[in-house]
């Protein structure tokens, strides 16, 4: 069965973003996005897809949502609105990952039924933030602690939510 997996990283008071990119750089969440992705579908928010130094990202299908298809240019498959982007991503495999940002993760977060998030511990200035805040309807079923270390200079908890029918 077909799954939308939201994936995102967040500080302690949801924030995802800061002028159009990451308030931080962390490795390790870096790793673990590659690991989760690759090889399966990607859907994006145009502004997030601005953000990306490498554009498309490697060996994932990439779709864009946007109201301007004329701004991504040929690397990408664009989806004009929510139904659409199901359309496109339908009867493809198993797990579509929704890679953000704000506004896209929204859009998706009544038809998920998986999230990867992970917690990073530090305060950060952000104008864009994590915009599911009820979990009422999502389960914790698996964490795993990283402490920070040379190369990543926060403690970050990476969990999984499966959402509660
Ligand atoms: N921490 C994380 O895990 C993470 C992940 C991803 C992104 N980010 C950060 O988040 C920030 C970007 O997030 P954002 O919320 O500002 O922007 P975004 O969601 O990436 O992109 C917003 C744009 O996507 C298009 N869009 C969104 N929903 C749509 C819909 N339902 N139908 C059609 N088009 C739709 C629109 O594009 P048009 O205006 O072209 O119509 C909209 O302006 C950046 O700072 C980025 O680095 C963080």
């Amino acid at each position: 069965m077909l799954t939308y997996a939201i994936i995102s990283a967040m500080g302690k008071n949801s924030e995802i973003g800061i002028n159009g990119r990451l308030p931080w750089n962390l490795p390790a969440d870096m790793q673990r996005f590659k690991e989760l992705t690759v090889g399966h579908t990607v859907i994006m928010g145009r502004k997030t897809w601005d953000s990306l130094s490498v554009k498309p990202l490697p060996n994932r299908r990439n779709i864009v949502m946007t109201t301007h298809p004329q701004l991504i240019g040929d690397n990408a498959e664009i989806a004009g609105d929510l139904q659409e982007a199901v359309a496109m991503s339908q009867n493809v495999e198993n797990e579509v990952f929704v890679i953000g940002g704000a506004k896209v993760y929204a859009a998706f977060e009544k038809i998920a039924s998986k999230m990867y998030l992970t917690k990073v511990n530090g305060s950060f200035a952000a104008d864009t933030f994590f915009p599911i805040t009820d979990f009422t309807h999502w389960r914790l079923i698996e964490e795993n602690f990283i402490r920070k270390n040379n190369n990543n200079n926060f403690d970050i908890t990476f969990q999984t939510y499966e959402k509660i029918d």
